[in-house]
Formats: C-alpha cells, sequence, structure tokens
C-alpha cells in the first residue's frame, strides 16, 4: 500500500474526535497588533473542542517567557482528584506574523500552529491550532479562555460568532468545568 494512504489510515481514529475537514486549513483572521507581553500569564479555559485524549477539568493556561525568547507553556488540569501538567514551548516563528505562535510539546514534534484569532488581554482569548494532512484534509482545535474561570454568555457568544465569521465551525464547541476552587499553579510547581 502506499505509504502516504497508510499514513493516512493510521492518523484516522485520532483525528476523528477533532474537527476533521476536507481541504487545507481555513486562514481566520488574527488578532492585529498582537502583544506578548500582554498576553502572557495565566488563562482559564472556558471552552473547547474536546480531543480524543482522556479529559480532566479545572483546564489553565501559564505563558511565561524563558531567557532564550521562547515563551513557556504549562497546561494543567485537574484529573481524577490529581492536578497533573504539561510543560510545552510556544515560539513567534515570524515576527511580521506575531499573532501566529507555533506550539510544541516534545522536543521530537515540530511545531503546530498556535494563532491568536483575537484577544483583548484582561479577559477574552481565543486561539486556534489547524494542521492540514497533505492537503487533504485537515484537523482543528479552538479554546476560548478567560482570565478567570468563568466568563458572561455575552463574551463567549461573541467569541464564537468571530469564529464563525472567520470560517470555523464550533457547534462541537464544550464548556469546561472550572469547578475548582484551589489554584493550581502552585500545586503543580513541583510534580
Ligand atoms: C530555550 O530554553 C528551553 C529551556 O531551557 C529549552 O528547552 C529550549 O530548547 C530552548 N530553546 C531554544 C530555541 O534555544
Ligand atoms: C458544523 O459541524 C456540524 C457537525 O460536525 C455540522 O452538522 C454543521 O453542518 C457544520 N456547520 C457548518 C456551518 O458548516
Ligand atoms: C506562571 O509561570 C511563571 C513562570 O514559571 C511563574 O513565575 C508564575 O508564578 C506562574 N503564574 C501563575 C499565575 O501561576
Amino acid at each position: 500500500m502506499n505509504s502516504a494512504v497508510y499514513f493516512l489510515l493510521l492518523m484516522l481514529p485520532l483525528i476523528s474526535a477533532q474537527i476533521t475537514r476536507w481541504g487545507p486549513c481555513p486562514t481566520p483572521r488574527l488578532q492585529p497588533n498582537f502583544n506578548l507581553e500582554r498576553y502572557l500569564g495565566k488563562w482559564y479555559e472556558i471552552e473547547k473542542i474536546p480531543t480524543f485524549f482522556a479529559q480532566g477539568k479545572c483546564d489553565e493556561v501559564n505563558y511565561s517567557l524563558r531567557n532564550n525568547d521562547t515563551i513557556k507553556v504549562v497546561n494543567s488540569q485537574m484529573f481524577q482528584g490529581n492536578y497533573r501538567y504539561i510543560e510545552g514551548t510556544a515560539v513567534i516563528q515570524n515576527t511580521r506574523q506575531p499573532a501566529k505562535l507555533g506550539i510544541s510539546f516534545s522536543n521530537f514534534t515540530p511545531y503546530s500552529t498556535y494563532w491568536i484569532v483575537s484577544t483583548d488581554y484582561t479577559s477574552v482569548a481565543i486561539v486556534y491550532s489547524c494542521t492540514d494532512i497533505l492537503h487533504l484534509f485537515n484537523y482543528q482545535y479552538v479554546w476560548i479562555y478567560g482570565r478567570s474561570r468563568s466568563l458572561p454568555a455575552m463574551k463567549i457568544n461573541n467569541a464564537k460568532k468571530m469564529l464563525r465569521k472567520e470560517g470555523i465551525n464550533v457547534s462541537k464547541m464544550k464548556r469546561t468545568d472550572q469547578n475548582c476552587n484551589t489554584d493550581q499553579a502552585d500545586r503543580v510547581a513541583f510534580c
């Protein structure tokens, strides 16, 4: 069998849980004049398209700058009563398009797209990722983040409206359970 086809067959079960679309990735408009400094710090996940792997709750992400100008990205969540986290690295690959970050969670995987569609820096952020496989089809992730554990419905609706306008299907987005009262950051630090 043609190895590309074989690769596709291997990938299918993994991606079927994501939004899968035929054709190449859409190219939404992104946050103009994206200011990384103002974006850094902690965000709570409000809604996302659920991924295929096991789900926890109270997902957070904390962005900070490393000495070498890469961005440290710490995703954390509570899973079966324990906090767990994963550290990744994001970079601005082209300074002329600062809202187009690339992200990787291992030294062995290439950067995936991690685009800031919109943010006001102080309350809400929309992040979008799309990977296309041989321009045949693509899988997409979308996250709505808040600076607090919940956002007014109006802000969530506006975020989705904006995504729809940019050709991104939000019908599979699900609310993230943020029913946690402790601050995870302190607890995961020494895991
Ligand atoms: C930046 O520093 C981090 C942590 O020290 C390291 O893992 C990463 O490889 C470095 N990246 C570059 C591009 O130097
Ligand atoms: C969005 O996706 C859902 C299910 O995946 C589909 O039923 C719906 O028609 C899509 N909407 C648009 C506007 O493409
Ligand atoms: C985010 O990460 C930075 C760098 O590791 C850390 O100094 C900071 O305390 C963290 N912020 C929060 C709110 O957890």
